[in-house]
C-alpha cells in the first residue's frame, strides 16, 4: 500500500473530514473517543512507558492515551494528509512533550528495543506482508514488551464477490481471526489472544450511522458512506466479515 494510494483515494483530505463526521474529532476507526478508551482501559499504561501508535491517523488514540495515563507515544503514519491534520491538531492539544508524530511505513521502521507497548486500531487490513509487519513490531519492542491491536477479518463465511471487489478496490488484505492468530504465534509473538468483537463491531457501526444522519454532510455525500456503513453491517451478520481485539507478548 502506497503514500500516494492513500493521500489520494480513501484518505483524502475530504474523505478525512467526511469519516471524521462519523467517528468523531480525531478518530479515523470503530467507535471513535469511547472505543478508544475501552480499548485503552485493557492496556495497563503506566506513565512515561514508551509507546508506539502504528497508523495513528488523526492522533485520537495517541492523544487520549498520552492524556490519561501521562505516557510517551511515538505515532507513525503512512498518509501525509493524517499526518499533516494530526500535527495541527496535536498543537491544539497541547501534547508536544507526550507525543511525537511522523510521516512513515511502519514497515521500514528501524528501531530495536525501544517500546514497550505497540497500539494500533484498524490499521494492519491495509498491509499485506503481514509476516514483515510482526518482524517489525518484535524488533521495535523490548524483551516482555506487548502488542495489542485491532482490525477488520474475514469471518467465516466465504467472501461474496461484491466483498471482493471491495476488497480488491480499497487493497485491503483481511485474515480470518484464525490466521491472525496462527501468524502471530508463527512470528514469535507468546501469549497471544483473540478477542472476537463482531456483535460489538455491529452496534458501533449502527451508532455510527445515527451520528451520519445528524451531520452537517450534504445528502449525496451521506447516501454514499450510508451504504457503505450498511454494507458493513450486512457482511458482519451473515459471517463474511468480522472484528477482534489481539494481543501478543515479546518474550
Ligand atoms: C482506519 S485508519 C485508523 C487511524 C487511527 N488508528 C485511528 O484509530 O483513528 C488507518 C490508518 O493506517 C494508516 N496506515 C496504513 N498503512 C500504513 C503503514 N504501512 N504504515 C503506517 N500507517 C499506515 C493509514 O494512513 C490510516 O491513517
Amino acid at each position: 500500500m502506497t503514500q500516494e494510494f492513500l493521500d489520494t483515494n480513501q484518505y483524502s483530505e475530504i474523505s478525512i473530514m467526511h469519516y471524521e463526521q462519523i467517528f468523531g474529532h480525531n478518530y479515523i476507526s470503530p467507535g471513535g473517543k469511547e472505543v478508544a478508551d475501552e480499548f485503552i482501559s485493557t492496556l495497563n499504561l503506566r506513565p512515561a512507558m514508551m509507546v508506539l501508535d502504528i497508523g495513528c491517523g488523526l492522533g485520537g488514540p495517541a492523544f487520549r492515551m498520552a492524556q490519561k495515563h501521562y505516557v510517551n507515544v511515538d505515532g507513525i503514519d503512512i498518509s501525509a494528509n493524517m499526518i499533516r491534520i494530526a500535527i495541527a491538531r496535536l498543537k491544539e492539544e497541547g501534547l508536544e512533550s507526550l507525543v511525537n508524530l511522523k510521516l512513515g511505513n511502519c514497515l521500514e521502521l528501524k528501531d530495536e528495543s525501544i517500546y514497550e507497548l505497540v497500539h494500533s486500531r484498524d490499521v494492519f487490513l491495509h498491509v499485506k506482508n503481514k509476516d514483515l509487519l510482526f518482524e517489525v513490531i518484535l524488533k521495535v519492542l523490548v524483551s516482555g514488551g506487548r502488542l495489542c491491536f485491532s482490525d477488520y477479518c474475514l469471518g467465516q463465511t466465504k467472501p461474496s464477490e461484491e466483498f471482493d471487489t471491495y476488497l480488491h478496490d480499497r487493497n485491503y488484505s483481511l485474515l480470518t481471526v484464525t490466521d491472525y492468530t496462527k501468524i502471530l504465534k508463527e512470528a514469535g509473538f507468546k501469549n497471544v489472544h483473540a478477542e472476537e468483537r463482531t456483535e460489538h463491531f455491529v452496534e458501533i457501526l449502527k451508532r455510527e450511522l445515527l451520528n451520519l444522519e445528524n451531520s452537517s454532510l450534504k445528502e449525496h455525500e451521506k447516501y454514499i458512506l450510508q451504504k457503505s456503513w450498511m454494507d458493513k453491517i450486512k457482511r458482519a451478520d451473515n459471517g463474511e466479515q468480522s472484528w477482534a481485539w489481539f494481543y501478543g507478548e515479546k518474550l
